[in-house]
């Protein structure tokens, strides 16, 4: 079937990160990703994400963790930056930034300054509940789009479901209609995961992604998928090809895994897909 063998690169005309790089490259060429999320308890969902990132292609990767000072002193991969929040303000204008991965409460304070200044922004896990609970927020995601700052929606069945005001069930029995609302709703990207991703766009025909398996389904491979979409959308891309190429990619790499291997995040994170 022509769509499961197609490369993701026949969708997306933009650097491959890892494998067209120029000669003259430097790390600014590549762009920086700021992951910010990861409150106590939680630190392995940031973690998970930027990881995704180092080892998809960022530049520069940045996490910020909420409250969770102990990492500046011992970093979980020496290859990220660990800014402080003062710092990591100094990013949000220029980096694409990935929200809400394990962020608990804390991340909501974040969203208001995220929204006004991400150029190219993913909003994942306790950002999409934040923005469930405080309906002042929803404007602030609508205005975005007009100054031309992009944004990624990625909610599980449920986080669609509180963001819709709508159960679970309803979302899944409708899962086009569900991810097209919410984007034409949120004047933002969506994808809506599970088996078959649904990738859905204002004014662009949505798409369902034909790669993936229930190997999936299990802790942390949505926070890898957040890391992927952020290393894959350099500046100018358009979000809903980087959101379906970056959807292929993450089930690609589950459907090539080693049938003997176990599949989990963090391996998930790290994992190169065998050329096609
Ligand atoms: N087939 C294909 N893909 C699947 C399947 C399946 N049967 N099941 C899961 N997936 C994929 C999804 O498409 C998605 O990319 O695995 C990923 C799972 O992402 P999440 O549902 O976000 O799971 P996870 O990363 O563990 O996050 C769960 O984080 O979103 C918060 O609060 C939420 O506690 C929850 C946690
Ligand atoms: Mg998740």
């Amino acid at each position: 079937d022509w769509l499961q063998q197609q490369p993701p690169s026949a969708w997306l005309s933009g650097p491959a990160p890892q494998a067209r790089r120029r000669h003259n490259s430097h790390k600014g060429s590549f762009g920086d990703v700021l992951v910010i999320g990861g409150a106590p308890g939680m630190v392995g969902a940031a973690i998970l994400a930027a990881s995704a990132a180092l080892h998809h292609g960022a530049g520069r990767t940045l996490l910020h963790l909420l409250n969770t000072p102990e990492f500046s002193v011992y970093p979980p991969l020496p290859d990220l930056m660990l800014p402080d929040a003062d710092s990591a303000r100094g990013h949000l204008a220029h980096a694409t930034v990935v929200c809400g991965c394990g962020g608990g409460q804390a991340v909501h304070a974040w969203l208001p300054a995220v929204l006004e200044q991400a150029p190219r922004l993913v909003l994942d896990a306790d950002a999409l509940n934040a923005l469930a609970r405080d309906e002042t927020l929803h404007h602030a995601v609508q205005a975005r789009r007009a100054r031309g700052h992009a944004t990624i929606l990625t909610p599980h069945p449920l986080e669609a479901a509180r963001l819709l005001r709508q159960s679970t069930a309803e979302v899944q029995a409708q899962r086009l209609t569900a991810a097209q609302t919410l984007a034409d709703n949120l004047q933002c990207t969506v994808l809506l995961k599970g088996s078959g991703s649904i990738i859905a766009s204002p004014g662009e025909t949505p798409h369902i992604n034909p790669t993936g398996n229930p190997r999936l389904a299990i802790g942390g491979t949505g926070d890898v998928l957040a890391g992927i979409l952020a290393a894959r959308w350099q500046a100018d891309l358009p979000a809903h090809a980087v959101a379906s190429q970056a959807a292929w990619e993450h089930g690609a790499l589950a459907d090539q895994w080693p049938a003997q291997r176990a599949l989990i995040a963090s391996a998930l994170a790290q994992a190169q897909l065998q050329s096609l």
